[in-house]
């Protein structure tokens, strides 16, 4: 689904933003993207969509060539990737309601079926009643629901969230955590980059972490074995309680 050989991604002459990154990211995994500022999370995600190329290495993305892929076929990628940037990119004299519109009436979509499609798009996330406000009337919580509403509108298979938590409390930020999971549950594939280290740890995720632009961690089959370990203990637990929970009968007696 996702996969980088070798990428390395030099601004200038500065130190490479990202160095020799090797990875595989599988269809319908959901992978937190961690490091300290400056290691590279943005530019990797951008590198995805190909906002820019690589210096050296190749990048395959749903069977697309990334470094190769014609600058025609790019909108065709950015179909298949939803992206929910770090400063949301909400236009301030749309309404919610025309801010998700926007990229179906860029190809020309019908008017009455695109905003059909946002308005369900909408209700899902959670900000239906919001629809004809403004971004400047909305919440921190209530404009990320609106730019990951803006990243769903094409039914991507992929979804890159670039610290979609920053700005808000932790209540909220579960929230947000909690309606990516339910995203991925349909089987979108997402990345979410994140310095959020509570949310990190309380859920038994792939954590991909870069320093200094290189790979440094990759828990990937450390998690897959806590994951099946945690549903067992819960299929366990739910026998035990079963065991422990007198019968109706019983009750009555
Ligand atoms: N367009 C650019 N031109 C020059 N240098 C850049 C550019 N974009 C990123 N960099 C540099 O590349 C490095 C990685 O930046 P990047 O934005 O990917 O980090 P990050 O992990 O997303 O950080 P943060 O957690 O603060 O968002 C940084 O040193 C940054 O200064
Ligand atoms: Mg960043």
């Amino acid at each position: 689904m996702i996969r980088l050989d070798s990428v390395t991604k030099t601004f200038g002459t500065g130190p490479s933003a990202l160095e020799d990154l090797t990875l595989f990211i599988d269809k319908g995994e959901f992978v937190f993207l961690v490091g300290p500022s400056g290691s590279g999370k943005t530019t990797f995600l951008r590198l995805l969509i190909r906002e820019m190329l690589p210096t050296s290495g190749s990048i395959y993305v749903s069977d697309l060539d990334i470094v190769k892929l014609p600058t025609s076929k790019v909108p065709h990628l950015r179909k298949k990737i939803g992206v929910v940037f770090q400063d949301l990119k909400l236009l301030a004299d749309r309404t919610i309601l025309e801010n998700v519109l926007l990229p179906l009436e860029m190809v020309n979509m019908g008017h009455k079926e695109a905003v059909g499609r946002v308005e369900n798009i909408l209700e899902q996330v959670g900000i239906y009643d919001h629809k004809d406000k403004f971004p400047i009337q909305l919440s921190g919580g209530e404009l990320q629901r609106a730019a990951i509403a803006r990243a769903l509108v094409f039914s991507p298979d992929i979804i890159l969230a670039d610290e979609p938590t920053g700005n808000l409390d932790m209540t909220t930020s579960w929230e947000i955590v909690k309606l990516l999971q339910e995203i991925n549950k349909d089987g979108t594939t997402v990345i979410m980059a994140t310095h959020n280290n509570d949310i990190v740890s309380s859920l038994l995720k792939r954590v991909i972490t870069l320093e200094k632009g290189k790979l440094v961690g990759d828990n990937k089959k450390i998690t897959k074995k806590a994951e099946e370990k945690s549903e067992k203990s819960e299929d366990k637990k739910e026998t035990e309680e079963e065991k422990e929970k007198p019968s109706e009968e019983e009750n009555k007696k």
